[in-house]
């Protein structure tokens, strides 16, 4: 059996700055009991055990932990990620939300394995694609099919479908994006941060993403963050009427990548990705790229938060054509993180 210690370790760093797990959380996840787990958390260094709470929402005790190495150890344990402006020497930055908007964050598995206070690496292994070629999109919708507020995304997605969409990244060979949505939501450089780099390189993926982006008028600005900023060259795929100028100009910063004459083929563009090894294709979108894959038959699965929201107006679906493109799903899993709900569903089988 796995040390429990170290158990207790492993689920405790997950618990990341804003939100926080309960001991009983803990306890299920490891196989302990919640005292084991109070024990054990009282011995380990460098674990946020401010993070860990009681089942009644109230903050372990300010001695929970090992001696504080600085004073912000004998600050409330909620000062120490910054909920509080309670002085210290290295206090971290505010907080942009309080304690009970983050205790929502859990999330919990729904279906088809049920499962509570699911830690990061639940979530990725319940996320872990097929080892390709598999395209998978990414959306987030009210619950009247918005695709935007105030023509973003950001205004829709909770901390649940925060989290998520940061773990799905790191099963990504390549992120997959229409050029719409990277100027629209202002896309830099596409790095991931350490934690996610140290675990694919754990998990034998390369450290970062490609990112590839899909435009027919390549109107996309090479001195942008998006190329300037990106770990590894980018993809730009593109057709072979684009203006040449601009692809020459791209071709500078990017590998730039014909995939049809008039129009982006996206058997085409997934041919080309599996040429290069890159097999996890992880969409991020927008609407109009995902009508096109649609049509194509080029999708395999759509990860969909369901945002607790109305929102009439203007706004378009997840996927938007001239077109209609009607296409079978089956369920593939639900969770549930306070109001939201994040839906699985992969291409029904003929
Ligand atoms: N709620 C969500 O989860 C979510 C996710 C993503 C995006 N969005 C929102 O969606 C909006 C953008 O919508 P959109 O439909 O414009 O997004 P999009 O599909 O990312 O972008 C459309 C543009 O991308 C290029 N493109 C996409 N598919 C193509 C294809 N098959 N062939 C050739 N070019 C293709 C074209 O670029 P060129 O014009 O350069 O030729 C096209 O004008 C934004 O407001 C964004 O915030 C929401």
């Amino acid at each position: 059996m796995e040390d429990p210690r170290e158990a207790v370790r492993a689920v405790a760093v997950t618990i990341r700055r804003g939100e926080v797990m309960t001991y009983g959380a803990i306890a299920f996840t490891t196989g302990l009991h919640p005292r084991q787990v109070g024990r054990h958390v009282a011995a380990l260094e460098d674990i946020p055990w401010w993070r860990i709470i009681h089942a009644d929402g109230t903050p372990p005790p300010a001695t929970a932990g090992p001696p504080p190495p600085c004073s912000r150890r004998r600050t409330s344990p909620s000062a120490a990620d910054g909920w509080t402006s309670a002085p210290c020497s290295t206090a971290p930055p505010q907080h942009r939300r309080p304690l009970r908007r983050h205790r929502m964050t859990t999330i919990n598995s729904l279906w088809p394995t049920p499962g509570t206070a699911l830690t990061d690496e639940q979530l990725l292994q319940s996320y872990a694609p097929p080892s390709g070629p598999w395209l998978r999109m990414n959306f987030v919708s009210s619950l009247d099919g918005a695709v935007t507020r105030d023509g973003l995304s950001g205004g829709l997605g909770d901390d649940a479908d925060q989290r998520v969409f940061e773990l799905l990244r790191r099963w990504a060979d390549v992120i997959l994006l229409g050029a719409g949505t990277a100027r629209a939501e202002g896309y830099g450089g596409m790095r991931l941060p350490e934690e996610s780099e140290r675990w694919r390189v754990e998990h034998g993926l390369a450290p970062q993403p490609v990112l590839a982006l899909v435009t027919q008028r390549l109107d996309l600005d090479p001195a942008s963050s998006v190329f300037a900023d990106a770990p590894v060259r980018p993809l730009v795929f593109t057709i072979s009427e684009a203006p040449a100028e601009s692809r020459e100009a791209l071709a500078e910063v990017a590998e730039v990548v014909e995939v049809g004459e008039t129009v982006v083929d996206p058997m085409r563009v997934r041919e080309e990705l599996g040429r290069r090894g890159l097999r996890r294709i992880h969409s991020e979108g927008g609407p109009t790229l995902f009508s096109a894959f649609l049509a194509a038959g080029a999708v395999d699965e759509l990860c969909l938060t369901l945002a607790p929201t109305l929102e009439a107006g203007p706004a378009h679906r997840i996927a938007h054509s001239t077109l209609a493109v009607p296409t079978a799903m089956e369920l593939a899993a639900v969770l549930q993180g306070d109001d939201e709900l994040l839906l699985r569903y992969t291409r029904a089988r003929a």
